[in-house]
């Protein structure tokens, strides 16, 4: 069982906060800057990427990793622009009531951020496995499982993968885990992630991927942009 005292939150270079995982020893976010991360990583080389490329208005996105429930509150915000959205995320270790609010607290009170409290409660109290419709745009279907365990009975545009990095977790950067992740993806379809890695890129190529590798979020110098052909 995980315990409350499992979790500390940090403030990063950006002002926003992120939450440290003391029983992986390692933060959530990019302590350059956690919003900064999740709208360069997730919605803009991600998300919005696809959109510019696949005119359609209903998008599919699998996230691996709810955690704080960032990259969800910002995509719901994005859907508000002329987009359907269907959002199925991915925790095996959902955060505690007191942590979320504490995380909340801390993202619109210490740095005053341009989006909606409300709307990010909503998706923490939203039930899990189940579609929820959080807005006309945004639909919400959260499911409490392993990544490894994950079996995707549908079709994905795009997935955000933010697990903890390999050097953390390698068990989550195996073949397995892509190759599911390649047969469930639409053609064109588009993955992000942090890791670029020299293996994990050619585990992706060997799978049947195409990547590019893109500078990186303030502080990073690179990331990875992940095609299905
Ligand atoms: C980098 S954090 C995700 C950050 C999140 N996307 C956000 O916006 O806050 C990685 C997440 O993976 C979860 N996790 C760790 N091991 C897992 C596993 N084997 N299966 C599913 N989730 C796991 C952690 O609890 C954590 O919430």
């Amino acid at each position: 069982m995980r315990k409350e005292e499992d979790h500390l939150l940090k403030i990063t270079a950006d002002g926003t906060p992120t939450i440290q995982s003391k029983i992986y020893n390692t933060e959530f976010h990019s302590m350059h800057g956690a919003l900064n991360e999740s709208l360069y990583v997730y919605l803009d080389k991600g998300l919005r990427y696809y959109h510019e490329n696949n005119p359609k208005k209903n998008i599919k996105v699998l996230e691996y990793g709810f955690g704080t429930g960032l990259n969800a509150l910002l995509t719901a915000d994005l859907a508000h622009e002329n987009l359907i959205i269907n959002y199925h995320s991915l925790e095996l270790f959902p955060l505690s009531v007191d942590t979320y609010l504490n995380y909340s607290e801390l993202l619109w009170e210490k740095s005053d951020v341009p989006y909606n409290k409300e709307l990010f409660n909503q998706l923490h109290v939203a039930e899990w496995e189940k579609n929820v419709s959080i807005s006309p745009h945004f639909t919400l279907f959260k499911q409490k499982c392993d990544f490894r365990e994950f079996r995707p009975e549908s079709t994905f545009d795009v997935v955000f993968y933010d697990a903890f990095g390999p050097g953390t977790q390698p068990e989550l950067w195996g073949k397995d885990i892509f190759e599911r992740i390649f047969q469930a993806m639409s053609s064109g379809g588009v993955l992000t992630t942090f890791c670029v890695q020299g293996v994990f890129r050619r585990m992706l190529s060997a799978v049947g991927f195409e990547w590019k590798k893109l500078p990186g979020p303030p502080g990073k110098r690179e990331m990875l942009r992940v095609l299905k052909p």
